[in-house]
């Protein structure tokens, strides 16, 4: 059984980014830049767009944190992302979700530019990658993607079991392995609350990949051996014994299935990391115009 350390493994992709800044930046050529927006004052939102801000300033890029109340109106930050799109010394840029409720987070993601779009959140990004063209791929199945890549998991003619449907996690993920590349060529099943017997789903998988948000939800006698097993899941759950009232656990019940597996992630420490690199990646790749010109 080995545990995919998810912490060591961006720290590690995340040097390799440092030093292509450094040849960038000896060669005179154009440094990355990474916009975000954060509207509000949504604690996780604050928390993930400041480490997205400073790994951003730890790998040599330039960042710009635009901050705006959540009394903003929709029609205000519609002509921020029009700004940001036309603003040429911005390679990509994210705006943090969720969105106060008067705004339509989907207007949102629709009115960003597809080439700046570095969470490959836009419809045009995810068509793209559905037909297996240049694309930003969404952070968490990229960070996934690569996972399995750098730590040469096997995938073809796998059988792999998709829990969760979300559009930017499940969906793409379900999309990504069944493509006829590595990692990918798995016979893939998408899983979720309406799935009968999943238990027999489970039991059926090489590759489990576990999206749905419920704590602990897969269990050890759900799983064959040898499984492979990523959890995405971030789920609080109260524990007195911690200072801050609770602890994060994932989809997956670690200590049950661990056993059983031969490879897993841990939470926390597993895909969580993995997401910021990605987002540096597509920075990288919007500031060098790999996949749009
Ligand atoms: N909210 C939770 N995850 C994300 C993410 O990856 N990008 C954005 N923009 N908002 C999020």
């Amino acid at each position: 059984m080995a545990i995919i350390d998810g912490k060591a493994l961006a720290e590690i992709i995340k040097l390799e980014i440092r030093e292509e800044v450094l040849r960038l930046k000896e060669a005179k050529q154009n440094i990355p830049h990474l916009a975000a927006v954060l509207i509000g004052n949504n604690p996780a939102s604050e928390s993930y767009v400041k480490s997205k801000v400073r790994s951003c300033e730890h790998v040599g890029y330039e960042s710009t944190l635009i901050r705006k109340d959540d009394s903003i109106t929709e029609e205000e930050l519609l002509d921020i992302v029009k700004d940001l799109n036309e603003e040429e010394d911005i390679d990509g840029f994210i705006v943090q979700l969720p969105l106060p409720d008067h705004i339509d987070d989907s207007k949102i993601t629709l009115a960003i530019d597809p080439k700046k779009d570095v969470d490959g959140f836009h419809p045009v990004n995810f068509g793209r990658m559905a037909q297996g063209l240049p694309c930003y791929l969404p952070a968490t199945p990229f960070g996934i993607m690569t996972m399995l890549e750098r730590h040469k998991i096997e995938t073809e003619g796998k059988h792999c079991l998709v829990l969760g449907r979300s559009n930017i996690v499940g969906s793409p993920m379900s999309i990504l392995l069944s493509r006829k590349a590595y990692p990918g060529n798995c016979t893939v099943t998408l899983a979720h609350s309406r799935t009968k017997d999943l238990t027999a789903e489970t039991l059926r998988a090489d590759i489990i990949i576990a999206a749905i948000g419920i704590p602990n939800f897969v269990s050890g006698d759900m799983v064959k051996e040898g499984v492979v097993v990523i959890d995405v899941g971030i789920n609080r759950v109260e524990d007195s014994s911690k200072r801050r009232g609770y602890r994060l656990v994932g989809d997956v019940d670690y200590d049950s299935v661990m056993p059983k597996a031969s490879f897993i992630t841990p939470v926390p420490g597993g895909v969580g990391p993995m997401t910021v690199t990605s987002l540096l990646l597509n920075t990288l790749r919007a500031s060098k115009k790999e996949i749009y010109t």
